[in-house]
């Protein structure tokens, strides 16, 4: 077993980050060290609580918490108001006080739905986070976005709110399938575009979605991704500024996973939404051509889309309907160069050029 702590420090909520390799059974402790309170109830879906529910309710209970189980049916489809109100009901008959715990265990829907449940229950308990996806582990778990989708669209209900601690157990990660795990290292290379070339050339010159890779050195890879994510939570809970450069290859990508029916896989979208806005960048002067080579070279490597064959009027009725636009402009994420993205605000015509530019033009 070994472990990396990341400490983040929001204006809201300071806590930890544990990342580590099989660091699951030890989650009871790291609750009870964050949390106090006597009654911890685990949230999961359909396919992660068969999976890892018994050790973490064991955990928990060996560590003096009187523990309830909520499950609900997986999917994106289930992130719905209805599914947040059972789990509401759920804690309310668990008789959670608001000193007490949710402990979030799955991957994004899971950790997005349980952590709203947390803001709302009495106006606010505690959530533990435990994420068991890639893409839970490097973005979702961290930084306290939590939501549910509506009809109009994905994450549209929602509220800031931090957790008060992280158990990142890479070695959940071998239930992942392959495609899944790839899906997610769309986020992780975006991560080292926006902030850190060495991660992004560590990653591209020998993908983590390949045979090969150690635990520890995924634990290292993803507790670097979470150090990037702290940076920028850490200055910008609110997504006032910085945080909008977490952004970067999902005002395309966001169309294209949102007119494929979300078919397509949200970390897959956005290395198509980075190819996309790279070649755009590229070809407007803001980045140059080796900069984005690089970018579709790297998603190339991972066996993703570096473009999409969408008609333009269909992307850009998408990017214009965005819970991003800002009236009649758009802040769209441009790489300056691998390490360094900037944050533009373009009108509606300027989107058109982009898209013109950058989707299907690879
Ligand atoms: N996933 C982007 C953010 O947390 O701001």
């Amino acid at each position: 077993m070994s472990e990396k702590t990341i400490h983040v420090n929001t204006p809201s909520r300071a806590y930890d980050v544990h990342v580590g390799h099989g660091i699951l059974d030890g989650t009871g402790q790291l609750v009870r060290e964050a949390c106090g309170g006597g009654v911890a109830a685990v949230v999961s879906d359909s396919n992660v609580a068969p999976l890892y529910a018994d050790r973490v309710l064991a955990s928990l209970g060996a560590a003096g918490y009187r523990t309830a189980l909520l499950t609900f049916p997986a999917g994106e489809q289930n992130k719905r108001l209805g599914t947040l109100g059972t789990l509401l009901e759920g804690l309310a008959q668990a008789e959670l006080s608001r000193e007490d715990v949710v402990v979030a265990l799955g991957g994004g829907v899971t950790g997005d739905m349980a952590g709203l449940a947390a803001s709302m229950y009495l106006r606010g308990c505690q959530v533990a986070q435990v994420p068991t996806s890639l893409l839970a582990m490097v973005d979702s778990s961290v930084g306290g976005k939590t939501a549910v989708d509506l009809e109009a669209g994905k994450n549209l209900a929602g509220a800031f709110f931090q957790p008060s601690v992280v158990v990142a157990d890479v070695s959940c990660l071998r239930t992942l399938s392959h495609e899944l795990f790839t899906d997610s290292c769309g986020e992780v290379l975006k991560h080292g575009v926006i902030a850190d070339e060495d991660l992004f050339e560590r990653v591209a010159a020998r993908p983590i979605n390949a045979p090969g890779y150690s635990q520890e050195e995924l634990a290292e890879v993803i507790a670097r991704n979470v150090q990037i994510k702290r940076d920028v939570v850490d200055a910008d809970e609110r997504e006032r500024g910085l945080r909008q450069t977490l952004n970067f290859g999902h005002t395309l990508g966001h169309a294209i996973e949102a007119a494929s029916d979300f078919r397509l896989g949200h970390g897959t979208c956005v290395a198509t939404g980075m190819c996309c806005i790279a070649r755009a960048s590229a070809s407007l002067g803001w980045c140059t051509e080796e900069t984005c080579s690089r970018i579709e070279s790297a998603v190339r490597a991972y066996g993703l889309p570096t473009d999409t064959q969408l008609a333009h009027d269909v992307i850009f009725h998408y990017a214009t309907h965005d819970k991003k636009r800002h009236g009649s402009t758009v802040n769209v994420v441009v790489p300056c160069s691998i390490g360094s993205v900037q944050v533009r605000k373009v009108t509606l015509d300027q989107l058109r050029t982009i898209i013109d530019a950058g989707c299907g033009t690879a």
